[in-house]
């Protein structure tokens, strides 16, 4: 069994202001693609943590299938299941191994890539997992200089660059991939900007 990196950060996860607004900027971009439909997308959130992301988009989609390998992370999203406004279903389980049977109009990530360590098998598995049409909307940190992190976190990179992070989507078969940044995650010792990228499997 992994680690669970998060069990003791889960419970003070959403006591920082820094972090809850960093992750509303990012659905706030993703909301104004308008790229869903209420009635009848069905999403994937992958890493969704406590459902910070999931919870904004929510109202947007018809279901969303949640995605974490992190036991303490999705105990705080299970407890605010019933204040979601789409269906949900919570899967625990590490998506670089396991293998899921259905697939999804779009899946959406904020702030967990750079704990994969094989990102591009990891674009391969989105493509795979999507319906034709289907879109992703992954956001991540920039660039960095491996100060992001103050602890381990079981990273794999610091940050991307956007135009490598945008070839490994191409190379899975993504088109109108489109990449910017979209919101700046502020910590007491530096700011870290972060982009959005968006693609189509057609
Ligand atoms: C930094 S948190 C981001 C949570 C949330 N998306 C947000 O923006 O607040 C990263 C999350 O990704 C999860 N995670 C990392 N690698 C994973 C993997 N291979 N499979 C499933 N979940 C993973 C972690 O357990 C953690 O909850």
């Amino acid at each position: 069994m992994k680690k669970d990196y998060f069990t003791e950060k889960s419970k003070l996860y959403e006591k920082e202001a820094a972090r809850t607004n960093n992750v509303k900027n990012i659905g706030e971009s993703i909301v104004e693609k308008r790229m869903y439909d209420k009635t009848t997308t069905h999403i994937m959130d992958f890493g969704s943590g406590t459902g910070l992301l999931t919870e904004q988009i929510a109202p947007h989609v018809r279901k969303i299938t949640t995605v974490d390998i992190s036991p303490s992370m999705n105990e705080q999203l299970r407890a605010k299941a019933n204040s979601l406004t789409c269906e949900l279903s919570m899967l625990e389980l590490d998506l670089t191994t396991a293998e899921l049977d259905e697939t999804f109009d779009g899946i959406i990530s904020s702030m967990t890539i750079h704990h994969v360590e094989d990102v591009q098998a990891l674009f391969h598995k989105f493509y795979r997992l999507l319906n034709n049409g289907g879109t992703i909307a992954l956001a991540d940190l920039d660039k960095e200089d491996g100060t992001f992190h103050t602890e381990d976190m079981g990273v794999f990179h610091f940050g991307f660059d956007q135009e490598e992070f945008a070839t490994l989507a191409k190379n899975a078969g993504f088109k109108d991939v489109n990449i910017g940044i979209v919101s700046v995650a502020k910590k007491p010792y530096g700011d870290y900007p972060i982009f959005l990228l968006t693609g189509t499997k057609r």
